[in-house]
């Protein structure tokens, strides 16, 4: 299924090694027998996710393939030559749909239509508009952040499907995982009494859905940075977007203490320049699939704006057993 399986850390890098053939028009027939319209090619969340997933596990290339990345057992995998390029749309999104409903279920990214898979690329601003601009509409550099960390329940994973790499200097793609960010921590008494700190004492989130709906109206999560981990092997959870924290701060000051946040400063510091990344451009037809509770993502500054991902998150357990919002924001 995979060959040149090579790691950095708690990354796998592989190539594919096995050809759709034609299961990709088994996948797209079945998908066009469960859903109503395909939502403009972004699908959604569908009320029967469990037995189709069932249905799914019935095309060898899904399984396997599944099968196969889950078997690498790390916290990001980065398989190059998926097999989709120069696809149609609505077939493209179809496999990545099941795909992501092989390896969980796939959430909402966008609470008025309700898609799952999620365009990744520059957006002209509109003029005069005050929305609040995403990180995947921004052609900048994004944080290094997890998404959905201003929720009760971040999704466990992400994909991230290259369309279209960008064509110019920038534009990487970064992580870092849970184990760098703790073993530079680990290397100062301040870094460790910051981690102390992070692991124990809650901090407050700014619901960037509601920037845009103006101070009146702030919303906050309160949640821990590090969290408890089920996952065998890992040492802890994270929840991390320093704007958003410092949104979250700016609107309860009170929730914080100076030494929490020294330790929230300390914590970036880490995360943007200190620990250990994978730094890459991601070639076209390429399949990032992220732990989102156990790494940290970001992105930086291109020019090519037809630099084009396909992003869908994806829940450990089934929509209806969600607790709080999925999506809204598009980070
Ligand atoms: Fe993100």
């Amino acid at each position: 299924m995979l060959s040149s399986i090579s790691r950095l850390g708690n990354v796998a890098f592989a190539k594919s090694a096995f050809s759709w053939q034609s299961d990709l028009d088994t996948i797209f027939r079945i998908l066009s027998n469960r859903f109503d319209g395909f939502n403009d090619n972004g699908f959604y969340a569908h009320p029967d996710e469990v037995a189709l997933r069932r249905e799914l596990a019935q095309v060898p290339t899904l399984a396997h393939l599944t099968e196969a990345l889950q078997g690498l057992r790390a916290h990001g995998v980065v398989l190059y030559g998926l097999g989709l390029a120069d696809l149609p749309e609505d077939r493209r999104n179809a496999a990545l749909y099941a795909l992501t409903l092989m390896l969980g279920y796939p959430t909402s990214t966008d609470q008025r239509t309700g898609r799952v898979a999620w365009d990744v690329r520059a957006r002209p601003v509109e003029q005069g508009s005050e929305r609040f601009t995403t990180f995947s509409e921004r052609v900048g550099s994004a944080d290094m952040h997890t998404d959905s960390s201003f929720y009760p329940m971040p999704e466990e994973q992400f994909i991230l499907y290259v369309v279209n790499a960008a064509r110019c200097d920038g534009g990487h793609s970064l992580l870092i995982d849970a184990e760098d960010i703790y073993r530079t921590l680990q290397e100062t008494a301040e870094g460790r009494a910051a981690f102390e700190l992070l692991s124990t004492t809650p901090v407050p989130f700014r619901v960037p859905a509601v920037y845009a709906a103006g101070d009146a109206n702030v919303e906050v999560h309160v949640a821990t940075v590090f969290g408890p981990t089920t996952r065998p092997g890992a040492r802890f959870t994270m929840r991390w977007r320093y704007d958003s924290i410092e949104k979250g701060i700016a609107a309860r000051p009170d929730l914080v203490t100076p030494e929490l946040r020294a330790a929230l400063a300390l914590m970036n510091d880490v995360a943007e320049t200190k620990a250990a990344r994978f730094k890459d451009q991601l070639p076209t037809d390429t399949l990032m699939l992220v732990d989102n509770h156990h790494m940290l993502h970001g992105r930086t500054t291109y020019t090519d704006e037809r630099r084009h991902l396909i992003r869908i998150r994806i829940s450990d357990v089934p929509n209806a057993e969600r607790i709080g919002p999925s999506g809204v924001v598009r980070d």
